[in-house]
């Protein structure tokens, strides 16, 4: 009769008296995890008694790998080197793992006393994760335009994918999307947003490894803007810095008042403010990649007409 039917067969009808099955298991439930090349102990939840077990016997898959009794041990010539037994506990050891272990595990105890105990449990055996790389067509990107993807691989076996982008989980979008096994992270089209540092985080029970991959999407010039006083005193030296979200770096230039002043500098200092030099200043941002150029405008006071005029005001209300 099969063990399983006979244990709960023996749990109905002795639950209510005692609490618990004969032959409940003594091994936790698993699956455990071992790594290729490592060791994996499977402990048992006995308590060593006082009087030394009769037997201590495992098997893999059904076949016997080692049994302890008093007057002797018998173990599978090929488990010789690399399995040890806690005879007190029944706890087994096994070393130099390798993927053929992968499977389940039964033990039986015969104590001095009492009933038998059994238990069973699953090894799971997995190579550990040594390298990773993320993949990604060479191709020059610039927004709306260009589609692309990143393939995230290792070595090892992988039961994990998990990517992000600047140290956070990357979530699908309109245009963002993931192949059904995360392998692969489709971008179409991409934009400014796509443009930084990604990472694919790949892991198994027994390892895991992050690794990077920049992608550069050209973009922009986008938000451009002048950092500078909209109003200055006369004789004052004025900075005006124009900036712009743009990769590569946009190529700036100025025009005041219409006319071309200044090309490739984002900085416009005018050393002494006058009345000359007072009026619209306009930064253009080009990306040479993108081809696109996009300009803001600041309108450059002197101060001195503000008093004036508010003097003015002033006399006339009195
Ligand atoms: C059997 O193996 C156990 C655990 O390694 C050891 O303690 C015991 O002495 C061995 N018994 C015999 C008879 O060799
Ligand atoms: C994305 O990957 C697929 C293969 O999975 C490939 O056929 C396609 O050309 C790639 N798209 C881009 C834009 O690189
Ligand atoms: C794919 O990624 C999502 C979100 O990061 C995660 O919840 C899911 O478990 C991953 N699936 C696989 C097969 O790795
Ligand atoms: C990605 O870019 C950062 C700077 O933004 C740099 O520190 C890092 O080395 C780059 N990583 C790779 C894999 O190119
Ligand atoms: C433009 O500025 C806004 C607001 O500061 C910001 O959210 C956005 O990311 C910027 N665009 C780019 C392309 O950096
Ligand atoms: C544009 O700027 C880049 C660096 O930002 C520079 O190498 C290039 O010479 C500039 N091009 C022009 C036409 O000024
Ligand atoms: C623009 O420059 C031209 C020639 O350099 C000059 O004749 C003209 O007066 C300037 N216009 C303004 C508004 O400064
Ligand atoms: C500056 O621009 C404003 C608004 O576009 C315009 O009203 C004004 O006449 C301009 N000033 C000069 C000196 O061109
Ligand atoms: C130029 O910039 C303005 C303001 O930032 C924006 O509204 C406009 O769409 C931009 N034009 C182009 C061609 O990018």
């Amino acid at each position: 009769m099969d063990k399983k039917m006979l244990c709960v067969a023996v749990k109905l009808v002795l639950t209510g008296y005692f609490g618990m099955c004969v032959g409940q298991s003594i091994l936790p439930p698993g699956p455990l995890s071992g790594a290729v090349a490592d060791s994996v102990k499977f402990s048992t939840n006995v308590q060593p008694p006082a009087t030394p077990f009769i037997s201590v016997s495992w098997s893999f898959k059904g076949v016997n790998i080692i049994t302890s009794t008093s007057a002797s041990n018998t173990t599978r010539p090929e488990y010789t080197n690399r399995i040890s037994l806690e005879r007190a506990t029944g706890g087994l050891e096994l070393r130099n793992l390798v993927q053929e272990d992968g499977g389940e595990y039964t033990v039986t105890i015969v104590p001095a006393e009492g009933p038998q105990k059994q238990g069973e449990t699953t090894l799971n055996v997995y190579t550990k994760i040594t390298a990773a790389t993320i993949r990604s067509p060479a191709a020059v990107l610039i927004e709306d335009e260009s589609s692309t993807n990143l393939t995230c691989e290792g070595s090892g076996s992988i039961s994990s994918r998990v990517w992000m982008k600047d140290e956070q989980p990357l979530s699908p979008s309109s245009r963002l999307s993931f192949s059904a096994d995360n392998r692969t992270v489709f971008i179409q089209p991409v934009d400014s947003s796509s443009h930084g540092p990604y990472q694919c985080r790949v892991s198994n029970p027994v390892s895991s490894m992050t690794v990077v991959h920049n992608l550069t999407v050209n973009f922009g010039p986008h938000n451009i803007s002048i950092v500078g006083p909209s109003a200055a005193p006369p004789g004052q030296r004025v900075t005006l810095q124009c900036t712009a979200d743009s990769v590569p770096p946009a190529n700036f230039s100025w025009l005041f008042n219409g006319n071309e002043t200044r090309v490739d500098d984002s900085m416009f200092i005018i050393e002494r403010l006058n009345a000359e030099n007072t009026g619209n200043y306009t930064c253009s941002a080009r990306n040479m990649v993108t081809r696109r150029e996009n300009s803001t405008v600041l309108n450059l006071r002197g101060k001195e007409l503000e008093i004036m005029i508010l003097y003015i005001i002033k006399s006339s209300d009195g």
